[in-house]
């Protein structure tokens, strides 16, 4: 079944993830060339819309547009007339007028990509809604652990940090339970949202079993998001919780979404370790992005509809 947008994993069956990952491995042959462009979207209009900070997502989602030969528009809310109180509705349309084929967005608040999804045309691709997803994320961490690993059939993934406020937590965890994984997240109790367990993992709130793990995922302390102290102190978290050379056996992986902070939930030993697959993450967030793209746009281009229909230069002589 073809997708319409990405808004959510729990949209994915296994067998979309799979096709997904089959693509963006395609795609890393391009990548690897001197010229690292195909022509599969030549023409058609991807406009990034980020109203949060961003370094990876936005910089590999334009260059996975720009790779597949997409004309791209990166619009940051600082800078806009989001400044002068323009809403995100009125912003969409605005852009929308523009008749881009996908709109990325990155929001602060849960459901914001859904609800772009109900006032554009143009396929939608959630790329953080505020604690709720980030499916792309999700999608580039299975693709880089099944390089390593092959199958994710049966292997122990711990996510350590803070999972109450993590979107790639969320998704995470959806998306490595889809393949097979067993999943296991552990913070310290109040940075593990209530009844998360539903999604199928387990919860733990020490690391004494984490030897158990073949891959460890870190994930960042997101202060942006706490309006109250959630641990006693950095640097008690940092005492039960840092994942560092003494903790993690050299035998496993280590993942981390980004921004890493230093000597928080991670020492800087192993954050430069060769068991570190961070670059690769990054490095994957490109092929996965363009092999999204591909996935929503690359179907018949949609049927014009309207005035806009009208307004087209005729590709049929008109006087016959
Ligand atoms: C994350 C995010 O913004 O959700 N970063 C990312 O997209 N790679 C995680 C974070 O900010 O800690």
């Amino acid at each position: 079944m073809s997708m319409r947008h990405l808004l959510s994993i729990e949209d994915l069956d296994r067998e979309q993830i799979e096709r997904i990952l089959a693509r963006a491995a395609s795609f890393a042959e391009v990548s690897g060339r001197p010229i690292k462009k195909v022509p599969t979207l030549r023409g058609r209009l991807v406009v990034n819309l980020f109203y949060e900070a961003s370094t990876r997502t936005r910089s590999s989602f334009e260059l996975a547009a720009k790779r597949l030969s997409a004309d791209v528009l990166n619009f940051a809310s600082s800078g806009s007339a989001v400044e002068k109180g323009e809403s995100l509705k009125d912003t969409v349309t605005t852009l929308s007028s523009y008749r881009p084929d996908a709109l990325v967005v990155r929001a602060p608040f849960a459901g914001a990509a859904a609800l772009v999804a109900g006032w554009t045309p143009a396929a939608v691709v959630n790329a953080g809604d505020g604690k709720h997803e980030h499916p792309t994320q999700a999608l580039l961490d299975v693709y880089t652990l099944t390089r390593r690993l092959g199958t994710l059939e049966g292997r122990s993934v711990w996510i350590v940090g803070d999972v109450l406020h993590s979107r790639v937590a969320r998704s995470g965890v959806l998306a490595l339970r889809r393949m097979g994984a067993e999943v296991t997240v552990c913070g310290p109790p109040t940075l593990i949202p209530r009844g998360i367990e539903a999604l199928g993992c387990a919860v733990r709130h020490d690391l004494s079993d984490l030897g158990e793990a073949h891959v460890v995922y870190a994930l960042r302390m997101q202060n942006e998001r706490m309006s109250e102290s959630f641990v006693p102190s950095l640097r008690e978290y940092v005492a039960h919780y840092q994942i560092n050379a003494r903790r993690l056996s050299p035998r496993q992986l280590l993942m981390h979404p980004g921004p890493v902070n230093r000597g928080v939930e991670l020492s800087s030993d192993v954050t430069d370790s060769p068991q570190a697959l961070i670059s690769e993450q990054v490095e994957a967030g490109v092929v996965v992005r363009m092999a999204v793209l591909f996935e929503l746009l690359s179907g018949a281009a949609p049927e014009p509809s309207g005035a806009a229909a009208q307004a087209r230069p005729a590709t049929e002589p008109q006087l016959a």
